[in-house]
């Protein structure tokens, strides 16, 4: 499972990024309001660090206006994949930017339905969002499966990014089922490294070490 990190803050994308972590980047227009950036300023400065896809967002509502405002995202860098929301309008744009060899992240996916007509549209990627739809009390982990079943039972090839990742279960888990992509941000990557029995052994080994006298340096 490839990892993009869900995130507009450059320190944190750099620090994943030295140990090899960042396949790729999200943002959306919450993250660049909460980096304090200009929205072309920090996803120029993000492309330039990671190798992957970078995803920026539109935030027209009608198909002319998103397809205009994609293009224009599109000029800041080559690894941009441009953003649309999962609605009509949407799946218009995604057609058309896909068509004219941009990668399309069609986002805010919350049924199967939705993630069949952005597959038939030609999305690059299709972000169902876990969290959002755990918080309302479904299940955002069965969804990503049924994503997954009905994307194998066709050859579609639009690639399965689980979004709005809240936990280091969320990223066990949709790895299992067999997402492509996983969009976590970067707490939720660096909390995968811990275990209270590593912590515990390292502890014990530590202790024994210093009783035998030794170093190794
Ligand atoms: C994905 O591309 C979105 O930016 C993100 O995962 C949304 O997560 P949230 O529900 O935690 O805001």
């Amino acid at each position: 499972m490839k990892f993009f990190v869900d995130t507009a803050d450059v320190e944190a994308i750099a620090e994943l990024n030295e140990l090899g972590m960042v396949d790729g980047v999200t943002t959306n227009p919450s993250l660049i309001l909460k980096s304090g950036r200009d929205i072309v300023e920090v996803t120029r400065e993000i492309c330039a660090m990671v190798e992957g896809p970078v995803s920026a967002e539109v935030v027209a509502l009608e198909a002319e206006a998103m397809i205009a405002e994609g293009r224009r995202l599109a000029k800041i860098a080559d690894n941009i994949a441009i953003k649309v929301p999962l609605t009509w309008d949407g799946l218009k744009a995604c057609r058309v930017l896909s068509g004219e060899g941009f990668m399309v992240n069609v986002t805010l996916c919350f049924s199967a339905n939705q993630a069949l007509l952005a597959a038939k549209a030609g999305a690059t990627f299709i972000s169902p969002f876990i969290g959002r739809l755990d918080d309302i009390n479904l299940d955002g982990l069965e969804l990503i499966a049924d994503i997954r079943r009905i994307y194998d039972n066709y050859g579609f090839e639009t690639q399965i990014l689980a979004a709005s990742v809240r936990s280091v279960n969320h990223m066990s888990q949709a790895a299992l089922i067999g997402a492509d992509v996983a969009t976590a941000p970067p707490k939720v990557i660096k909390s995968m490294a811990n275990h209270p029995l590593t912590d515990k052994g390292l502890d014990g080994f530590l202790k024994d070490w210093e009783k035998t006298g030794q170093k190794i340096l």
